[in-house]
């Protein structure tokens, strides 16, 4: 009987993956060896397609405004997961696109520091959570390089010591809403330490049904006030994301950019000549032939 329904869901699954072109080619790119990055980032068979996705598009971007080296960011590293994952990434994006990167995760190494009030849910994260074996982490880190301590005492000295390359993509989760706001210092310094534009995943603006996320607390709390304060200087959802992705997914909707307006290179014209291609069908490319006639040929 076990056999029968095995089989008879083996080939349910065949089926589903014969009707839909998309998720044939994601089994295909998934079982590929030669697939590229962008294939790969496109059919959302990475591990964390949000860090390749900031990662890739902040190496694009420098490529195009001839930068040849660029950093990229975590806050909040904890046992070093994603930090080993973005190491991957970099390597991958390096060979692909050519643009050295440099990776630094901010810690304080000790887990979670004290909530300050409601604003850092308290509710959901306490003092000491996700603390950090130093050692073991150090032992499994290739190139990437640690800030250890509070952010509200690292930030200062890690531009002075580091200089980093411009800053292209940051993760940021450390969680509370004034640990975010320690870190938005960063966002403060110089246009020299970052690309114009600087993507950014914000991992708590979505959560689970205890931790309820709003404009009132937390991260988004954080992006508010600095955007009130900064003339200048923006921080925005990417809108639109999921529309433009083969397979929607959770963290399109927690994709922010870093806007300095003030930077030298802002307005330069960087736009791929492939993608100003006006065929007469042009509507196609973005679905809306096919939404509302039903064909691209109509
Ligand atoms: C959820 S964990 C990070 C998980 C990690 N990004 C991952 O994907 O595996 C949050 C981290 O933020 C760190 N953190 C929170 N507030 C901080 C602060 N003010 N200074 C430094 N680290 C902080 C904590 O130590 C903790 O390790």
């Amino acid at each position: 009987m076990k056999i029968i329904q095995n089989l008879i869901q083996s080939l349910l699954k065949v089926l589903h993956l014969a009707s839909n072109p998309d998720l044939l080619k994601q089994f295909q790119i998934h079982r590929s060896k030669t697939a590229s990055f962008k294939e790969r980032l496109d059919y959302e068979t990475l591990t964390r397609c949000h860090y390749a996705y900031g990662t890739y598009y902040a190496a694009l971007q420098a490529k195009a405004l001839n930068i040849s080296k660029i950093s990229v960011i975590e806050f909040g590293v904890a046992g070093g997961n994603g930090l080993i994952e973005l190491e991957k990434i970099a390597t991958e994006v390096t060979k692909e696109v050519g643009v050295e990167i440099a990776i630094y995760g901010f810690d304080a190494a000790t887990g979670m520091p004290k909530p300050i009030d409601y604003r850092d849910c308290p509710y959901m994260w306490q003092p000491e959570f996700f603390k950090m074996d130093i050692d073991l982490l150090k032992s499994k880190l290739k190139f990437s390089e640690l800030v250890l301590g509070n952010v509200a005492n690292t930030i200062g000295q890690f531009i002075q010591e580091k200089k980093p390359a411009p800053i292209g993509f940051i993760s940021f989760d450390l969680d509370y809403y004034s640990s975010t706001l320690e870190a938005f210092k960063l966002l403060e310094q110089s246009n020299e330490f970052f690309l114009p534009r600087v993507f950014c995943y914000f991992d708590d603006c979505i959560g689970d049904d205890w931790i309820i996320h709003s404009e009132f607390a937390g991260e988004l709390l954080a992006i508010k006030e600095f955007n009130e304060k900064q003339p200048t200087r923006k921080i925005a959802k990417i809108e639109g994301l999921r529309y433009k992705r083969i397979f929607e997914a959770y963290w399109n909707e927690v994709m922010y950019c870093f806007h300095l307006f003030d930077h030298p290179l802002y307005n330069q014209y960087i736009y791929p000549a492939e993608n100003l291609e006006l065929p007469w069908n042009w509507q196609n490319k973005w679905g809306i032939l096919k939404t509302y006639w039903g064909s691209g040929n109509s």
